[in-house]
């Protein structure tokens, strides 16, 4: 099992324009979407192997669980001061952020230990293949420097722990079923959480959104972007045919060297770890 080493991130989102990705208030908005969710759901994915720690025996396993709570709680905490930008720049997102806190708190008290964990495990997954696209789609080269350090310090961690709670989930309960009812509930709050939340976000940009709408009719491209970047065929399509394998593991995508050779091509390098854990 390869090392899952915490690292503290160090930027100041304050000079983030508005538009952050490509210049385009849509691209921003979609991603600015699954950026709301971070903060609270990482916390859950936390609490989800939190609740089996004291049942895992394998030191190498315990050893990457503590990895992986010291990587989800620094993501959180630096989406939540990403988050706080946005309302700087107008958004209002506490709405939001409350309607989907409470949604899944109350998802959370409702369903099982095992549940929980093995939609940890599906969400893990989801958040790998995103990972993996935000290196092998270039999208990061448009967007601004402040987003791209904190997307791929993100992206590179997410990488480094994606087996965690997937094998946390093989150790408590190995059932197929429950791994698929974990995916199911994934699916579903991931994609209608980010739906929700890109919709918010577009709706309070109509001008912008209608401008950048006129000029791609019009047969422009923001910044550069690709002309599609299906997110519902890469990551969700993808995710969940891999998932559905009977012999899936996280580690079967190839994708450990990934986030280091796409630094190294750019003179970028993820910050020191730090020396405590958790
Ligand atoms: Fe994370
Ligand atoms: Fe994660």
């Amino acid at each position: 099992m390869s090392q899952i080493v915490p690292r503290d991130l160090d930027v100041d989102f304050a000079q983030v324009p508005r538009h952050w990705m490509a210049r385009s208030p849509i691209a921003t908005a979609i991603t600015n979407g699954v950026n709301l969710l971070f903060p609270h759901g990482e916390r859950f994915f936390v609490r989800s192997v939190n609740h089996f720690r004291d049942q895992i025996e394998d030191p190498a396993l315990r050893t990457a669980i503590k990895g992986f709570f010291g990587q989800e709680g620094r993501h959180a905490h630096a989406h939540d001061e990403f988050n706080a930008i946005l309302r700087t720049q107008g958004f209002e997102v506490d709405r939001f952020l409350g309607s989907y806190q409470r949604v899944s708190s109350w998802i959370e008290a409702h369903t099982s230990p095992a549940l929980r964990l093995a939609t940890t495990a599906a969400a893990e997954h989801f958040t790998a293949i995103l990972a993996e696209g935000a290196f092998s789609q270039d999208v990061l080269d448009h967007a601004a420097p402040e987003m791209r350090a904190l997307l791929a310090w993100h992206a590179a961690e997410e990488i480094e722990h994606k087996a965690v709670a997937f094998d946390v989930l093989q150790a408590i309960d190995p059932s197929y079923a429950l791994r698929i009812a974990g995916l199911a509930l994934a699916t579903a709050t991931l994609g209608g959480f980010w739906l929700w939340g890109a919709v918010t976000l577009l709706g309070q940009d109509l001008p912008a959104v209608r401008r950048e709408l006129r000029g791609r009719r019009a047969g422009g491209r923001p910044g550069g972007l690709p002309a599609r970047d299906p997110v519902i065929r890469r990551v969700f399509l993808r995710g969940i045919r891999q998932y559905l394998a009977r012999d899936f593991h996280p580690r079967h995508n190839a994708t450990e060297t990934i986030a280091a050779a796409w630094m190294a091509a750019r003179g970028m390098s993820l910050p020191g770890a730090t020396t405590e854990a958790a």
